[in-house]
């Protein structure tokens, strides 16, 4: 069963995943800082979409495009045009509201007032500033609602310098910033955030069957990683969900505990941004093919995600509450991959002879894998606390480890223990941890 969203937001803020930012100062709505931990989860995350969608293929390359780009990008992409919300304003209360997201469409959910609602305006999402220190329209900048649209501006420096042919794609992971009206649900939608895209460059003729192919490929990639397949769907979108620039979409939802709601999306956006991009900058995006002597403009489809909100969706899945000898256990059952924390050293007594080995064992471990040496309180609440944390292996020294040299690794999800000696540690870790 999914926890409710509170359980997890104590458990983060308590063990040091993810801080209310500027906390001090009481808070920046619907900002948040990530912990020791946080960052860890949220760097393994983003590490294993770029490790599968990257790394490990021959036909996709990555790039790190600037926050701030030239104005006319987002001209030319629609979104100066039309990234927009409608919003209505409570003219008793002046708090703002997005219609849709309303209980009652006729009454204000802050001051209770009823018929107080303007009439919706369109509000504009994307974050403004001023290039250089003089404020004028001409030199407003905009912070990249997406990380997308540096991928295509790209698309014509990337192709020739990697000397790719169609097919192939171009990954970014980056931050973006929206100014959402109604940041909601903790990490899941924020006004700064980050995003793992892909485009995926291809002939007219064959983008359905590569849109078919990366809507497998992003199902699997969850599944691997352990979302369990009951809380996760693909739904397609009717017509008039599309966005501007897509003949196709799906989105990839995850059952969190107020419902399904989006992880990524999955889109076919034809060649509507390097087209977009060729009119605007004059610059000439189409393609050669060598082998069929045409020139086009590719197709792209678009596997774009969130790294925030899926790293919540792997804490919400991995969160299991157990009976263990008639006492509760809450342990994160965390694919390996993603764990924070790999293994904790735990020594039974912190008296010099037992602290020596533990430096000896965490200095083995250190250059592998990313570890915790934990000295503090019982042994049983350092086990629960590596269990909340999804620790897969805690290590343990006591004074039987100085006469036979072995250690206690106790494993998380069996709570099994084996006898090792430390000279093959490293080894009996190495068969069960990713390196
Ligand atoms: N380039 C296409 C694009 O940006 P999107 O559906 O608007 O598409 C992709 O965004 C993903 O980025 C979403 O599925 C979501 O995971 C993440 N995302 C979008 N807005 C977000 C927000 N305000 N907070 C957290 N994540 C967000």
């Amino acid at each position: 069963m999914t926890p409710d969203l509170d359980t997890i937001v104590n458990l983060a803020k308590k063990r040091g995943f993810v801080f209310p930012s500027s906390e001090i100062y009481g808070g920046l709505r619907s900002a948040y800082d990530y912990g020791p931990l946080g960052v860890e989860l949220l760097r393994n995350v983003k590490d294993e979409w770029w490790r599968t969608m990257v790394r490990e293929r021959d036909d996709v390359v990555g790039i790190d495009s600037a926050v701030i780009q030239a104005p006319q990008v987002w001209v030319a992409s629609g979104h100066v045009a039309s990234f927009s919300d409608p919003l209505v304003e409570c003219q008793v209360c002046h708090n703002r509201f997005r219609p849709d997201k309303l209980d009652d469409a006729n009454q204000c959910p802050v001051c209770g007032s009823r018929d107080s609602f303007t009439e919706p305006k369109e509000f504009h999402l994307m974050f403004r500033t001023n290039m250089g220190p003089v404020e004028a329209d001409e030199n407003t900048v905009y912070l990249r609602p997406e990380t997308a649209q540096g991928i295509f501006i790209n698309f014509e420096n990337v192709q020739r310098t990697a000397r790719k042919r169609l097919p192939f794609g171009i990954a970014q992971i980056g931050k973006s910033f929206r100014n959402e009206i109604t940041p909601e649900k903790f990490i899941f939608r924020t006004r700064e955030f980050e995003q793992m895209e892909m485009e995926y460059f291809c002939r007219p003729d064959e983008s359905d069957r590569w849109f078919d192919y990366w809507v497998e490929e992003r199902k699997n990639w969850y599944l691997d990683l352990g979302i369990r397949e009951e809380n996760l769907q693909f739904r397609e979108h009717d017509g008039d969900e599309l966005s501007h620039y897509s003949t196709r979409t799906y989105d990839v939802d995850y059952q969190f505990p107020w419902g399904w709601d989006e992880l990524e999306g999955i889109a076919h956006r034809t060649d509507f941004d390097l087209k977009a991009h060729s009119e605007y900058s004059g610059q000439d995006l189409s393609y050669f093919d060598p082998e069929t002597d045409e020139r086009f403009v590719p197709h792209v489809v678009e596997p774009a995600a969130g790294a925030n909100r899926t790293a919540l969706a792997f804490l919400l899945d991995a969160y299991h509450v157990e009976e263990v000898r008639g006492e509760e256990r809450v342990v994160l059952k965390l694919d390996r991959r993603l764990a924070p924390i790999k293994v904790a050293v735990l020594p039974l007594s912190k008296k010099d002879e037992i602290m020596k080995v533990v430096e000896e064992v965490a200095d083995q471990l250190r250059p592998h894998w990313a570890i915790e040496v934990d000295v503090t309180q019982s042994i049983g609440r350092r086990y629960r606390r590596q269990d909340e944390i999804g620790t897969p292996y805690a290590v343990t020294v006591d004074f039987e480890t100085l006469d036979d040299i072995e250690v206690t690794v106790r494993d998380r999800d069996t709570m099994g223990q084996d006898r090792i000696p430390i000279s093959g540690l490293v080894d009996h870790l190495t068969e069960r941890l990713p390196i």
